[in-house]
């Protein structure tokens, strides 16, 4: 059976871009892989947070996954920062890549466009984490949205990289980018992608906002003077966007909806978009209340962390073996 990882970060609460770019997706490959899925909290202190709504953010996330329909029985999940050969193995790929390569990091120039001198250096090296975070548990296919291409390309450099220069111990994964949703865009601004840390809360939806929220923000997304549902991503990427979102949620196809719209004008097409997301994250949002504050939560959790670290420090030896870290024991 092959493997496949994949992390979200616990940066905010969810939104509805990482449900239909990436979790759902996670839900959907759970019986045919042996999967991990990973709360990437060491990579949410790239920027700063708060300490307690960070706490809340690694839980709520943790529910979130279980409540869209991550089954326990089926894969492992777990926090990053409860398994510590992530950073371990961290390091040593931060050894193996260059500055250089770190730097043409797209997410890197964008968050450090104001300049360098108010921003981590863990910003910077972030991606070697991530490369670890993947290689620890021979993954084959990482499914992720379109942002995060980049980072697995660099990936797929710094294992080939590490299999040639010390020895051939990492899988080379692929990335598995879906079809549909791979990139849900901004309802403020749908030229930029919906993204949980965007400041204007009616750009996004997030997984737990209520029905009057999310009518409200669907009522209010930006689209055009037309009047026509139609799918044109370059002319009309608001409309696109809905259309998308629509589609996903309901199962129609992209074309049955155009055809269900052609007479209607927005306001009843924007009426029926919102209807599907609310249908979509109802049944996951009373999953999740009854999740939330429960021990089944911690136990899943706690579970989940055992078997990760198990594999994973597997690896990790390997690959302190393979670089010379540490030593051999004389027999005695
Ligand atoms: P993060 O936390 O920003 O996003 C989590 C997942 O959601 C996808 N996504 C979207 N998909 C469609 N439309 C959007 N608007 C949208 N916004 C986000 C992301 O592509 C991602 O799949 N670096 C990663 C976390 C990470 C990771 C890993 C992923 C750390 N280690 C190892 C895979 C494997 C990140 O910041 O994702």
């Amino acid at each position: 059976m092959k493997t496949i990882f994949s992390g979200i970060q616990p940066s905010g609460t969810l939104t509805l871009g990482n449900y239909l770019g990436a979790l759902k997706h996670f839900v959907d490959l759970q019986d045919d892989y042996n999967c991990y899925f990973c709360v990437v909290d060491e990579h949410a202190i790239t920027v700063p947070q708060d300490r307690l709504q960070l706490r809340q953010n690694i839980r709520s996330l943790s529910a979130l996954y279980i409540a869209s329909g991550i089954d326990v029985s089926k894969s492992t999940l777990f926090i990053q920062s409860e398994v510590p050969e992530h950073t371990q193995l961290g390091w040593m790929l931060q050894c193996v890549s260059y500055i250089g390569e770190l730097e043409r990091m797209t997410q890197f120039k964008d968050k450090s466009q104001g300049g360098k001198e108010g921003v981590t250096s863990g910003l910077l090296t972030y991606p070697p984490l991530m490369a670890a975070d993947i290689l620890l548990y021979k993954t084959d296919i990482v499914p992720v949205g379109e942002d995060q291409k980049q980072h697995l390309e660099l990936t797929r450099n710094l294992a080939q990289r590490f299999n040639n220069k010390y020895n051939d111990i990492f899988t080379v994964p692929e990335v598995s980018i879906p079809k549909v949703g791979a990139r849900i865009m901004s309802l403020q601004e749908p030229t930029k992608k919906m993204s949980k840390s965007d400041a204007n809360q009616k750009a996004f939806i997030s997984m737990l906002d209520d029905e009057k929220k999310i009518l409200k923000k669907i009522k209010s997304a930006v689209t055009d003077s037309e009047g026509i549902v139609k799918y044109d991503k370059e002319n009309k990427p608001g409309v696109a966007n809905l259309l998308t979102i629509y589609s996903i949620c309901s199962g129609i196809s992209v074309e049955d909806l155009e055809k269900k719209y052609q007479d209607t004008g927005y306001g009843v097409f924007k009426e029926d978009v919102a209807q599907a997301v609310i249908a979509t994250l109802k049944p996951i949002q009373e999953r999740y209340d009854q999740l939330i504050e429960s021990e089944e939560l911690d136990d899943m959790l706690d579970q989940g962390a055992e078997h990760a670290s198990f594999q994973a420090n597997k690896m990790l030896n390997k690959a302190k073996k393979a670089m010379g870290l540490g030593r051999v024991k004389k027999n005695k």
